[in-house]
């Protein structure tokens, strides 16, 4: 196996492998990638979502504020820039996002609804899943105070897998908050601020570790009532934590019932996968309330596929007054083995509908001035006007996935008779005239 990142000696070919953790993407990987993308736009476009960008370049402080020493510290790409300045290649979208409201704050009227589909680098190691670049679609609402922002960014989400043809078996969507878990930490466990930091990030990577680490992990953080720690994140649902909580810690715990009440708005909205997972922590340090990920049902796809939350407290390291925010990120790789596991990609279809292939020499204007009057009617023509054998020119468009093809020479041009060769079938059609055409491709 060659490694992409080994050093070259100078008389060696350079490797053609990209650089590692990131993709090329061909005309069929493309193809897939729009597919991709283009659900994600018009479902998050039929909430009312508006698109916005932004560069990849970011002053790395931006990430010091919030994101979590993880992200800031391992996984950033970041360089000084010749003027020393201290540069990041954004690894999320949020810090972005929230910059370029508060920069406008006051001109905005809420609730704000964009959404971007941004490239991110994270330095991770690459694996099923994960990799360091990825795609990711941003969708977030702001200004919202109350549960109605996380309905309907939790709908937006549901809508997007519905647009993908996923079925509700396929995917689950847990769902926590911020709320609860601060609350068994500060409140019931009565933890200091670094030990509750510290206990939250062990919740973040309860699902990564085997059991008896985690309690002894556990049990070295928090002492005699690591037990209601367990209890607590071993509920199964909603009831269950309201009871344990009460037998363990005789406490109602805060945030339960917005919880509670989210799930049953969701189920009577129809979407009837979405449960709680009292482990449900999120890396990142900005998220305030409610937190959910998605994730596939099927073991082969152990990774999120979305992650987002209530994040009310982040304009405030600009600054500028606070406005409550809720969103989420999609990936574009999980997604995309999402879809492939439970054959949900369409068939590669190039949007070249024919290829015209000229007959002997001297007719390569008239070829060209052919095509051209049909591109102006919408269809794609891709000219081949080498001097392969006619044969050639056929596997060559068939290796394409062109569906049609023509042969012009003098003679069809003279009696503008042509016929169109439909590739998969064998099939052939004389049509007359360039309008004949247009309509027997576009039909
Ligand atoms: P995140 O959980 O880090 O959240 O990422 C969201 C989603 O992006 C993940 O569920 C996964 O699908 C995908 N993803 C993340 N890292 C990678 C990677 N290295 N390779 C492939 N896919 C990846 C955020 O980034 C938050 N900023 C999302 C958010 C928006 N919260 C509020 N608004």
């Amino acid at each position: 196996m060659t490694d992409e990142n080994a050093k070259q000696s100078p008389n060696q070919p350079l490797s053609t492998e990209p650089y590692k953790g990131v993709r090329d993407f061909y005309p069929e990987d493309m193809f897939v990638q729009n597919h991709i993308f283009g659900a994600m736009r018009s479902a998050v476009e039929s909430f009312g979502f508006l698109e916005y960008g932004a560069s990849i370049l970011e002053p790395t402080e931006l990430y010091k504020a919030k994101s979590g020493e993880e992200i800031v510290n391992d996984q950033t790409y970041s360089f000084k820039d010749r003027g020393d300045r201290d540069v990041t290649l954004r690894p999320e979208m949020t810090p972005t996002i929230t910059r370029m409201i508060a920069a406008r704050r006051r001109e905005l009227s809420t609730p704000i609804r964009w959404y971007s589909i941004p490239n991110l680098f994270r330095y991770e190691k690459p694996q099923r899943g994960r990799l360091r670049e990825h795609f990711q679609l941003n969708v977030d609402l702001f200004g919202v105070e109350n549960i109605n922002a996380e309905i309907e960014v939790v709908s937006v989400a549901a809508a997007i897998m519905k647009k993908f043809g996923a079925k509700d078996d396929q995917y689950i969507i847990r769902v926590n908050s911020r709320k609860i878990l601060n609350y068994l930490l500060n409140e019931v466990l009565k933890l200091d601020t670094e030990k509750a930091y510290k206990a939250m990030k062990l919740i973040d990577r309860k699902d990564k570790m085997p059991k008896d680490e985690f309690k002894t992990q556990a049990d070295d953080l928090i002492g005699s009532k690591s037990h209601i720690f367990i209890s607590l994140l071993n509920a199964t649902s909603i009831d269950d934590f309201k009871k344990r909580s009460m037998d363990e810690a005789s406490s109602d715990i805060m945030g339960v019932e917005e919880l509670a009440n989210l799930l049953d708005t969701l189920k009577k909205l129809g979407i009837n996968n979405a449960i709680f997972d009292p482990t449900l922590a999120r890396g990142f340090d900005y998220y305030t309330g409610i937190v959910f990920e998605v994730y596939d049902t099927d073991a082969r796809n152990p990774r999120a596929l979305f992650g987002g939350g209530r994040f009310d407290d982040l304009l405030s390291v600009f600054g500028t007054d606070k406005l409550p925010a809720v969103g989420f990120g999609m990936g574009d790789v999980g997604i995309n083995n999402f879809l492939e596991t439970h054959n949900l990609l369409p068939e590669y279809a190039p949007k070249t509908k024919l290829a015209i292939c000229t007959i002997g020499q001297g007719i390569d204007i008239a070829a060209f001035e052919f095509a051209s009057k049909l591109r102006t009617h919408g269809v794609s023509v891709a000219i081949d006007a080498t001097d392969r054998k006619a044969g050639q020119k056929i596997q060559a468009a068939v290796k394409q996935s062109i569906p049609y093809v023509t042969f012009i020479g003098e003679k069809e041009l003279a009696s503008k008779t042509f016929t169109i060769k439909e590739l998969e079938t064998g099939g052939e059609t004389i049509c007359s005239g360039e309008q004949d055409i247009i309509d027997f491709i576009k039909k």
